[in-house]
């Protein structure tokens, strides 16, 4: 297991989300009415970045061909081989923290 610190709370508005890199790889990180939530940000279609997607309650919509994840589990909606990581965010002070188990694969 890795945790890895985000950013701060206050950086992420609800309703918003974002692209972050977390040790070489990407994140999305969405904030819905105050509770924070993490996927991997390369959408399984064509790479699209999901934290510049468009979030409407738990579902992230890609913001290029406009397929549909839920950011709870990562589980796509739009193609049954689709589905994304997804990971746990906890809030330690004010700062918001990604846990990654089993943690990311380095590849070089
Ligand atoms: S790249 Fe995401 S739907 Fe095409």
């Amino acid at each position: 297991m890795s945790q890895y610190t985000l950013c701060k709370v206050s950086d992420l508005a609800p309703g918003a989300c974002k692209t972050l890199e977390v040790d070489g790889h990407d994140i999305a990180l969405y904030n819905v009415g105050g509770v924070f939530y993490a996927t991997d940000d390369f959408c399984k279609h064509r790479g699209g970045h999901l934290g510049e997607g468009h979030l409407l309650g738990t579902t992230v919509t890609c913001p290029l061909h406009f397929w549909q994840y839920d950011i709870i589990d990562g589980r796509c909606t739009s193609h049954p081989n689709g589905d994304i990581r997804a990971y746990p965010v906890t809030v330690e002070g004010d700062d918001l923290v990604l846990t990654v188990d089993p943690p990311f694969v380095r590849l070089f």
